[in-house]
């Protein structure tokens, strides 16, 4: 995947820790600092396909067809293009967001997952496409052991996990990390962690202080990224109203800068990272 434009999974075992805010963030952010993006929906929630407002139909029936678990059935190569769609932002973020969208049906693929090549879906699907981005960011469900999980991080080069402050969390991105030392030879053999986003922050409770040190431990301190998400309104307001954090209110144009360190501190580390893996 040399020539192509980093991929990143953004992942963690425990749900609602903040998984697709940092999805949506990033995607965000990466727009705004002028570069293209692919965002792909593999949960079947649909929630990065919501929050970024992509452009799909109201129909149910074309919704399946134009959606990412279509596509995933037996895709051709390139196959993903045909359900690529812009984020309904406008300006900029509609010129440079690009999403595949998901749908429910995105449950119903482990049913096929005994044929052969199943977990190369993806792969083989953005073959060619991603020429056209300079990231692709994959938004994970919940998952550890999936056969959505084996199919996005077969096609992914790194993994972020955003993790909340707390004990499951911890447990649930050390998980992770454990699943890809044991498992990248069998997937995918350059596949590696780049690290963790504390997210859902608060610096007053000593039990967030405290996990932030656990996290350390796993991804080592370069590992984690030195800004913060931390528990606001304002990030509420972002998934809530599907909408850029900076058109959250004041305190949303505040935060404004939260994903541009995020973004910033996120491709450094992939570069240090997937050079480590080479
Ligand atoms: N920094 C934050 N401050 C306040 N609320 C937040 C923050 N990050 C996320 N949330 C809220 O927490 C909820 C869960 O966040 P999100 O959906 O991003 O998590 P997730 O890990 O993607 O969940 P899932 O596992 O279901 O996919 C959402 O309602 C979101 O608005
Ligand atoms: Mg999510």
């Amino acid at each position: 995947m040399t020539a192509a434009p980093p991929h990143v999974a953004i992942a963690n075992h425990k749900g609602g820790v903040g998984k697709t805010a940092v999805a949506q963030g990033l995607t965000v952010a990466a727009a705004e600092a002028g570069h293209r993006v692919l965002a792909i929906d593999m949960d079947s929630q649909g929630n990065l396909t919501r929050r970024l407002r992509a452009q799909v139909s109201t129909d149910p029936d074309a919704r399946q067809k134009a959606s990412l678990a279509s596509v995933l059935q037996r895709p051709g190569r390139g196959e993903i293009e045909r359900i690529l769609v812009p984020s309904g932002y406008g300006g900029i973020y509609t010129d440079r967001i690009q999403i595949a969208p998901a749908h429910l049906d995105l449950e119903l693929l482990p049913r096929t997952a005994a044929e052969a090549a199943s977990e190369r879906r993806l792969l083989r699907a953005l073959a060619g496409v991603v020429d056209d981005f300079d990231l692709v960011i994959i938004d994970c469900p919940p998952n550890l052991l999936s056969h959505q999980i084996d199919v996005a991080w077969t096609a992914t080069d790194v993994i972020l996990m955003p993790c909340e402050g707390e004990y499951e969390a911890v447990e649930a991105a050390r998980r992770i990390k454990e699943r890809v030392s044991a498992d990248r030879h069998t997937l995918n053999p350059e596949l590696a962690v780049a690290g963790m986003v504390v997210s859902r922050y608060r610096q007053s409770l000593a039990v967030h202080r405290k996990r932030v040190g656990e996290m350390e431990k796993i991804v080592g301190p370069d590992g984690i990224c030195p800004t913060r998400i931390p528990e606001l309104v304002a990030f509420k307001k972002m998934s809530e109203n599907a909408r850029p954090i900076g058109e959250c209110g004041p305190e949303g144009r505040q935060m404004e800068f939260i994903f541009k360190d995020v973004y910033e501190w996120t491709r450094n580390r992939i570069e240090t990272v997937m050079k480590d893996a080479a």
